[in-house]
């Protein structure tokens, strides 16, 4: 198959779809590659890699949608690559449909085949091209509030850890899933004194077998959350419930409970937030203050550590990208439901039922187009 990698263009993204190692492993099965000149290089990935591991390169986006049946990207397309893309070409990615309804209705008018990698699933529901991301956001979200608790970036000048004779900080995770547990990891490795709320029981055992000492689980309710609030220095939301809003769990009246320079991130923001006062921030303007209560909501948070996101999403997408490849996307999702599971539009159908009830287009089953 003939693989093609734009460099993306969406505004401060800096991850690619493949490595030069997932251009080697394509290229040793018999495949093409074509990658657009620098799109690896805000990942740390020089063309020169792309050409040692049997890749080709391209000079422009027009080039590689043009040469390509598969197109492997990262971010949603965005208007100035609705028309590149060709009917009958597959393009794997993550699209997010329901969340913009002018995509749907641009991939529906290409004719390709839209694989979003946010609905790949797994049998036991869990989506494992969602998952590294998370991992990436819960971690980041533990670093980014160590430094915001510092004084002279408006936190309240607690050290996370302590020393020696100083209590370390608190800090209080919403959610204990993918992004509330590597949170709640690293907040224990630096010596925080951490608690982890949830509302599934189950979860709350798992976390309590497999943390160390300095994290405690609690049952998630408001009455709980109102208790803890006042006495933590930084609050992470990580709070997921598929297919729906974020709640809002810290409500605007908690903040005057609050200390000074308290320090909330929350990284359930690309679902509305499980903060009432979160608005969606960028890399370049990450943070502002509320009634004394620093907030930091960037919505795209792994953008800013391109080369562990490129790398830990590649490792996700990879074999999916070879199965494609070798087998070619019908057979691919006819013998993977996983894959099956992340067709969202074929050939101007529409084939994803949350999508089409979104936006109330018609909706036609999957098993249609792999007759
Ligand atoms: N900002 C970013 O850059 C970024 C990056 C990755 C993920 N995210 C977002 O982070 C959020 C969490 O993702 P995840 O992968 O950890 O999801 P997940 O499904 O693994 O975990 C969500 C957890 O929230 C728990 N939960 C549900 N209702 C709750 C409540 N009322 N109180 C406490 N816990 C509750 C669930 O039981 C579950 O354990 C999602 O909104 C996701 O989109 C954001």
């Amino acid at each position: 198959m003939i693989i093609g990698v734009p460099k993306e263009i969406k505004n401060n993204e800096n991850r690619v779809a493949l490595t030069p190692g997932g251009a080697q492993e394509l290229v040793k099965r018999g495949h093409e590659v074509y990658i657009q000149t620098h799109a690896g290089e805000g990942s740390g990935f020089p063309d020169d890699e792309y050409v040692q591991a049997g890749a080709s390169i391209l000079p422009t986006i027009e080039a590689v949608y043009d040469k390509a049946e598969m197109i492997m990207k990262v971010k949603e397309p965005i208007e100035p690559e609705y028309e590149l893309i060709k009917k009958d070409q597959l393009v794997f990615t993550y699209f997010h449909f329901a969340s913009y309804e002018p995509l749907t209705h641009a991939m529906i008018k290409s004719g390709a085949v839209c694989l979003a990698y946010e609905t790949v699933e797994k049998a036991d529901h869990s989506l494992p091209l969602l998952v590294p991301m998370s991992e990436v956001a819960g971690r980041m979200a533990i670093q980014e509030g160590a430094k915001y608790l510092e004084k002279p970036l408006k936190g309240r000048g607690i050290l996370l850890g302590g020393v020696p004779g100083v209590r370390p900080a608190k800090v209080l995770i919403l959610g204990g899933g993918v992004v509330g547990t590597n949170a709640a990891k690293m907040a224990a490795g630096m010596g925080a004194d951490v608690t982890i709320m949830d509302v599934n029981l189950p979860r709350l055992r798992y976390l309590d077998d497999v943390m160390p000492a300095n994290v405690n689980t609690f049952m998630s309710n408001e009455y709980n959350i109102r208790e803890l609030v006042p006495t933590h220095d930084l609050i992470v939301g990580a709070v997921l419930i598929h297919g729906a809003k974020a709640p809002h769990l810290i409500t605007r009246d908690m903040l005057k409970e609050m200390r000074e320079g308290t320090v909330l991130v929350d990284v359930a923001v690309d679902q509305g937030g499980c903060i009432e006062t979160c608005k969606p921030t960028t890399h370049e303007d990450p943070t502002y203050v509320i009634d004394g209560i620093l907030h930091y909501c960037v919505a795209n948070m792994p953008g800013a550590v391109p080369y562990t996101s490129t790398l830990a999403l590649t490792n996700a997408t990879l074999p999916y990208a070879i199965e494609l490849a070798n087998k070619g996307w019908k057979k691919a999702c006819k013998e993977n439901r996983e894959l099956l599971l992340g067709l969202n539009v074929i050939k101007g159908d529409v084939v994803y039922e949350a999508v089409a009830e979104a936006f109330d287009l018609p909706f036609v089953r999957v098993e249609e187009h792999l007759i």
